[in-house]
C-alpha cells in the first residue's frame, strides 16, 4: 500500500497515520517529523527549516523534495509507506509522480481527512508529542495514562512551537492556499478517498481503513 494522508493541520493526519502503519506493517514517512528530528538534533537541513515551520510556512520545495526522495528510496519503503504532511503543493505532488515512477511504482490512495477550521484549533491548541517516540496524545480528548508523560517511553511531553493560535491560524491560510488543491489534483486522476475526520481516533481509523481496502481492492 502506498498512500498519503492529506487534511488541513489537525486533521489527525498523524495519529492516524501511524495506527495505519503499524497495522499495515509499512513505514510511516512524516515530513514534520523528519523536519523536527532535524531542528532538535541541530543539523543543517534543521538550521534551514527551522524559520520557516516557527512561521507556519512551508519549508522550500527543493529542500523538502530531496529528502523525500531519500526517504523514499530505502530498502523500508519498498514494500509500501503512509505520507503525512507530503506532498503540500501541487509542485511537490508531480515530484512525488516523478519519484515513485523512477522507482517503478505509483500511489494507489490519496486519503483526505476533511474537519473544520475550529476543530482544529481546539486539536492543536491542547496537542503535546513524545520527543522520543513521537506519537501524539490530547490533554482532553487522547490524554496519556499519567498526566504529561508519553505512556511508551515515561518522556516529558512537549507541546510544539508552531501550535500558538495565531500560528495555527496561518497554517490553515497556507493549507487553504497551496495544499487544498491537492484535493481536486489528486480527484483528477482517480486516486482520492474523502473520509469525515470528526468523531473518536478509533471511528476515523475504522473509515480510513475501509477506505484503505477498498483503495487496495480496486487498484
Ligand atoms: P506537519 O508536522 O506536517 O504539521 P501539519 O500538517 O500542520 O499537521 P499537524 O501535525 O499539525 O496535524 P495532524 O493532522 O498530523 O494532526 P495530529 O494527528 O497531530 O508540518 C509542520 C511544519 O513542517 C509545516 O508547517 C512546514 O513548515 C513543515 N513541513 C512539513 N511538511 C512539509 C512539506 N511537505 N513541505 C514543506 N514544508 C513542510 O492531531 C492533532 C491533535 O488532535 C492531537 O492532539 C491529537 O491527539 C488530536 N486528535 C487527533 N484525532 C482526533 C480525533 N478524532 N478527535 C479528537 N482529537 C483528535
Amino acid at each position: 500500500m502506498r498512500a498519503v494522508l492529506v487534511g488541513p493541520p489537525g486533521a489527525g493526519k498523524g495519529t492516524q497515520a501511524q495506527i495505519l502503519a503499524s497495522e499495515l506493517s509499512i513505514p510511516k514517512v512524516s515530513t514534520g517529523d523528519i523536519f523536527r528530528a532535524n531542528v532538535s538534533g541541530g543539523t543543517e537541513l534543521g538550521k534551514k527549516a527551522k524559520e520557516y515551520m516557527d512561521r507556519g510556512d512551508l519549508v522550500p520545495d527543493e529542500v523538502t523534495n530531496a529528502m523525500v526522495k531519500d526517504r523514499l528510496a530505502r530498502d523500508d519503503a519498498a514494500a509500501g509507506f503512509l505520507l503525512d504532511g507530503f506532498p503540500r503543493n501541487v509542485a511537490q505532488a508531480e515530484t512525488l509522480g516523478t519519484i515513485l515512477a523512477d522507482l517503478d511504482t505509483s500511489l494507489d490512495v490519496v486519503l483526505e481527512l476533511r474537519v473544520d477550521e475550529e476543530e482544529v484549533v481546539k486539536r492543536l491548541s491542547g496537542r503535546r508529542s513524545c520527543p522520543e517516540c513521537g506519537r501524539v496524545y490530547h490533554v482532553e480528548y487522547d490524554p496519556p495514562n499519567a498526566e504529561g508523560r508519553c505512556d511508551n517511553e515515561g518522556a516529558e511531553l512537549y507541546q510544539r512551537e508552531d501550535d500558538r493560535e495565531e500560528t495555527i491560524r496561518h497554517r490553515l491560510e497556507v493549507y487553504r492556499e497551496q495544499t487544498a488543491p491537492l484535493v481536486e489534483f489528486y480527484a483528477a486522476r482517480g486516486l482520492l478517498a474523502t473520509i469525515a475526520a470528526t468523531g473518536s481516533v478509533e471511528e476515523v481509523t475504522a473509515r480510513a481503513k475501509a477506505a484503505i481496502e477498498k483503495a487496495g481492492a480496486d487498484s
